[in-house]
């Protein structure tokens, strides 16, 4: 696992922004995996940012969003589709047809569910999966749990994420909805490279997770460690619980690239 340290919110988004458009011009019929939060917004301001500026073209890439609320419309603004739609997909060339999407009012949720896992096999996989990860180290939905799902599924949410994403629904926990569609760990093991980024403080235990050297269900995030091409993007405070060999190694690599670049 590769770790980056930023200073800075804006430098993190836009290295991780900076991997994207790279992956863009490696293969322009990339399949990207994107997440939704808080996280993830500055990510997509830098994307929009760089497509404004010419240096991205979406038209032949797929994306495939993470998960959603069980029982939203695609169309409700509270739903993880209508975040993308507002903050990515409406800036970007990214063809209508070419963004997929968990359906949250699926009325079989199960079939749907298949369905996405089939869909993503079809595209050929997932070239690049972003994460952002929950504060108790759920990635995508998977949740802290005795087992974790391989496939895309139907998940209850804890009450701690429930408040996490109070945000959208007002600051009211009771109207977060109580579960979720999520792609499973293997769906996102399978991508070929994986970008996690966590900024602020109370994302520290979580990271420390992802580098623990220990595999735990408790801990979704540890799993991405079996996984042979994952980047981890981090601003200092998320970086606080990190064994200090490791945080030293990767700011002499920052502090080296940086003096490259001034030349
Ligand atoms: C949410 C989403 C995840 C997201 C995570 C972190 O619950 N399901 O995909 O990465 O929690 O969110 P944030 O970036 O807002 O902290």
């Amino acid at each position: 696992m590769r770790l980056q340290i930023c200073d800075t919110i804006e430098e993190a988004a836009m290295t991780t922004a900076a991997i994207v458009v790279e992956q863009l011009r490696n293969k322009p019929t990339s399949v990207f995996g994107l997440p939704t939060g808080q996280t993830a917004l500055p990510i997509y301001d830098a994307l929009v940012g760089l497509h404004r500026a010419g240096r991205t073209d979406f038209s032949q890439a797929h994306t495939v969003n993470l998960d959603e609320f069980v029982g939203l419309s695609s169309t409700d603004p509270r739903s993880f589709r209508a975040f993308m739609q507002q903050h990515l997909f409406r800036h970007v060339n990214v063809p209508v047809n070419h963004v997929h999407f968990l359906a949250g009012d699926a009325c079989d949720s199960e079939r749907e569910c298949a369905c996405f896992d089939s869909l993503i096999a079809r595209l050929g996989g997932i070239d690049l999966q972003l994460l952002g990860v929950g504060r108790n180290g759920h990635i995508g939905f998977n949740e802290p749990a005795r087992e974790l799902q391989l496939r895309t599924h139907r998940v209850r949410l804890r009450l701690d994420t429930r408040r996490d994403n109070a945000g959208a629904f007002g600051g009211c926990v009771r109207d977060v909805p109580r579960e979720a569609l999520s792609m499973g760990m293997a769906t996102i093991l399978q991508a070929k490279s994986i970008v996690l980024v966590a900024l602020g403080r109370s994302k520290a235990p979580a990271v420390a997770s992802a580098f623990s050297g220990r595999i735990s269900t408790d801990k979704p995030v540890s799993f991405l460690q079996l996984h042979p091409c994952v980047t981890v993007i981090v601003d200092r405070a998320a970086a606080v619980n990190l064994p200090r060999a490791h945080v030293e190694s990767s700011l002499q690599r920052h502090e080296a690239g940086s003096s490259r670049r001034r030349g």
